[in-house]
């Protein structure tokens, strides 16, 4: 039997435009009116996070992304962003345990927020005392106990490099039935097993009846979308959502809604998700020792 989770983290990736953002707000709700304790983390610059949670724009424009709170950064790490140089002596694991109740937001009962800035790609990001601390939250966060955590990236996972192993169990992929989607679709979920991420989920969205395109995909490509992730479920187009926008958390408020209730099945599959190592297991698993 599997252990039970310290606590579920999940990774929400996959290419721009394609619903990342309205899945997470959506996700995050769910789980917290179910009584989890969630901590939503907007990794993405663009910053739409607040928005699809439903903060005020007011109030969403107060807020201070993690990597530009000067006063913060400095005081963990010993160096005012943009005041490093050679020579600067960082303090390379700084201490962030108070960094939720810092600087998260509370936006609903059993809901917060806390909005990072952007990570700097691993290659070519500098040490700079902004990434360091971003660096030490994400793994700070994988740690944190009793609470669900929902990251909602960029597009693309590589600026995490493997930071993001250290407790991010899951990832869901998101994609329509697009080519496009769906090859980023399949490139996400290689960089997500080679990070170490056990579980790595597919979440077609927009899905609209009578589309062959998932077929086709899968024909032209060869590959067996359900091979390759340990699950794969789909969300219908939803209309509404345009009509709630930028507030698209509140599809939630009817479950019968076709969205809300796709939404609602993945959010209990995330938090029992299937064991990676019962019989019958997927064949991605196979390298895990027993
Ligand atoms: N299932 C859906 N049906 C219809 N529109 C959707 C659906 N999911 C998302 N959208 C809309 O698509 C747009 C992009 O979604 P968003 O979540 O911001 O994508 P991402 O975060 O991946 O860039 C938003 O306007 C959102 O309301
Ligand atoms: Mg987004």
């Amino acid at each position: 039997m599997c252990q039970p989770q310290t606590g579920m983290r999940v990774v929400i990736t996959g290419k721009g435009g394609v619903g990342k953002t309205t899945l997470t707000s959506c996700l995050a709700t769910v789980l917290a009116s179910a009584g989890t304790h969630v901590l939503a983390v907007d990794e993405d610059p663009q910053m739409n996070l607040p928005n699809a949670l439903g903060v005020a724009y007011e109030d969403a424009a107060k807020i201070v992304p993690l990597n530009r709170h000067a006063d913060y950064i400095e005081e963990k790490t010993g160096i005012r962003p943009g005041r490093n140089g050679w020579g600067a002596l960082f303090k390379l694991n700084p201490d962030v345990e108070d960094v939720v109740s810092r600087l998260g937001l509370k936006v609903a009962e059993n809901l917060s927020l806390l909005v990072m800035g952007t990570v700097k790609q691993a290659g070519g990001g500098c040490l700079c005392a902004e990434n360091v601390l971003l660096d030490a939250t994400i793994r700070h966060l994988a740690l944190r106990m009793n609470e669900a955590i929902l990251l909602d990236t960029q597009a693309g996972m590589e600026h995490f490099g493997r930071s993001l192993a250290k407790g991010f169990g899951q990832c869901v992929v998101v994609a329509d039935s697009s080519f496009n989607a769906l090859s980023v679709a399949l490139h996400s979920a290689s960089l997500a097993r080679e990070t170490g991420i056990e579980l790595v989920h597919l979440a077609v969205n927009r899905v609209t009846t009578g589309d062959i395109r998932l077929e086709r995909f899968e024909r032209e490509t060869g590959q067996k979308l359900r091979d390759l992730f340990d699950t794969v479920v789909q969300l219908p187009a939803e209309p509404l959502l345009q009509a709630l926008d930028p507030h698209v958390v509140r599809i939630m408020a009817d479950r019968q809604n076709g969205y809300a209730a796709a939404v609602t099945q993945l959010a209990s599959l995330l938090s029992s998700p299937p064991c990676p190592c019962a019989a019958g297991h997927h064949q991605h698993h196979h390298h895990h020792a027993h």
